[in-house]
């Protein structure tokens, strides 16, 4: 079945069944692969997108469930101003290990900033509480999301 979808500004059309996870989409048609499987399950983030700037898990959300949606990826989360304030930090602070799980990691960080210019260590605990780093990065993405809070 043929989809419109509007990812990162463009619009593209996929022809893929409806209950298709926006993750392999992403990855597997549209050739984006920042955006990372984990669990397939919505339990470590590492898929994390953004649906109309809300922090989505692309892993258990269907293609037909998008619309006329905004969908924005770890691709252009740059062009933002909360995202670009992420990025300059997460390099500064030199927050990944492996990587592996830093573009959900970034992506609920940008929302955070963008919904929440100055985050409470409650606040962070909350938006980031959902994305999991098995290298353990935590201490330092809290030190980078203060730093682009106060950017
Ligand atoms: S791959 Fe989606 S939450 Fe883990
Ligand atoms: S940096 Fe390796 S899993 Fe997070």
């Amino acid at each position: 079945m043929a989809f419109t979808i509007k990812v990162n500004g463009s619009t593209h059309s996929v022809d893929v069944d409806g209950d298709t996870p926006l993750l392999w989409v992403l990855r597997d048609v549209l050739g984006m692969t920042g955006t990372k499987f984990g669990c397939g399950m919505a339990l470590c983030g590492a898929c994390t997108v953004h649906v109309d700037g809300n922090p989505t898990r692309s892993c258990i959300t269907s293609i037909d469930s998008i619309g006329d949606s905004q969908i924005a990826t770890i691709e252009a989360i740059g062009a933002t101003a909360a995202g670009a304030k992420i990025q300059k930090a997460w390099v500064d602070r030199e927050v990944p290990q492996c990587g592996y799980c830093q573009s959900g990691q970034i992506m609920s960080a940008a929302a955070l900033l963008a919904g929440n210019p100055h985050p409470t260590d409650a606040d962070i605990t909350d938006a980031m509480s959902g994305n999991i780093c098995r290298c353990g990065t935590y201490i330092r993405i809290r030190e980078a999301i203060k730093q682009a809070a106060a950017a």
